[in-house]
């Protein structure tokens, strides 16, 4: 099925996006006035690569923020045949250990939300299964291999955890970090803990990208959504460039930008 034209999609306007702040430099500040017309504009971003690159990579992030993109993307597939055959799909991170059929894994999360009601065959996450950390590590060197042979990642979607990490680069992760076995800091296992149940069943580790393969990616999009994320959105913007703040890092990269709903902006229009 061929792709439909970008304006079928209303890719050449932003919809729902209330305001870009002015601000120097980087990254750009996009603002919607709520969540559902902040997953539309992204969306529809998404859409538009796809259309105008058909073989385009995609990075994609798991978590509660993404889900409504994922909705739409699929409603944008399924209603007006919206074509993802040849885009290439990969995931950030994925918990360690985790079974790929596991209910709590980003494998089975991408499967439900996205990569099951939509035709992309391609796509990856990082292998959560236990195994040697000799086995691991050579699989971690794999996975940064593959995005580079599929031509490096074109969009990196990211979504922003309350101690400012980016996958599950945590605080102190390393700017040139690659995709690796790492441990969870205690508040990213608490904020899981509602998805698990308990937080006895949230897994210590996570594999996950670097920060150097996040930053390799040629367009960067963080999404955050909600009045929980206003302060750390705004200490990545503010605060001096550090790996104490992760997503701070993205200062440094030349064409990432923050896509806000108005509860997440709130502390940037004070
Ligand atoms: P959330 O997680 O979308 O569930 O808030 C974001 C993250 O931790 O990166």
């Amino acid at each position: 099925m061929s792709n439909p034209s970008p304006s079928q999609t209303g890719a050449d306007r932003e919809p729902g996006v209330a305001m870009t702040l002015d601000r120097l430099g980087h990254p750009r500040v996009h603002v919607a006035p709520d969540y559902q017309s902040l997953c539309v504009a992204v969306a529809e971003r998404i859409a538009h690569l796809v259309q105008v690159k058909p073989d385009a990579v995609l990075g994609l992030a798991t978590g509660s923020t993404p889900i409504g993109i994922y909705q739409e993307l699929v409603r944008l597939h399924q209603q007006i045949g919206l074509d993802f055959s040849g885009i290439t799909c990969f995931n950030l991170d994925e918990y360690y250990p985790m079974d790929p059929g596991d209910d709590h894994s980003y494998h089975t999360f991408m499967q439900q939300h996205l990569f099951g009601s939509i035709n992309c065959r391609n796509w990856q996450v990082p292998d959560g299964r236990e195994r040697s950390l000799e086995t691991i590590a050579e699989d971690c060197r794999r996975y940064e291999e593959a995005i580079e042979k599929a031509g490096g990642i074109d969009l990196q979607i990211l979504g922003i955890g309350s101690t400012g990490h980016i996958g599950f680069n945590e605080p102190g992760s390393a700017p040139d970090s690659k995709t690796r076995l790492v441990d969870l800091d205690e508040s990213t296992r608490l904020n899981a803990a509602r998805d698990f149940g308990r937080l006895e069943h949230v897994p210590h580790q996570a594999v996950t990208m670097g920060i150097s393969t996040i930053l390799k990616s040629r367009e960067i999009m963080l999404i955050a959504s909600g009045a929980g994320k206003a302060a750390i959105v705004y200490t990545a913007l503010n605060v001096l460039v550090t790996p104490l703040v992760p997503a701070s890092l993205l200062q440094n990269h030349p064409n990432a930008s923050f896509w806000l709903d108005s509860a997440a902006a709130q502390a940037l229009e004070n």
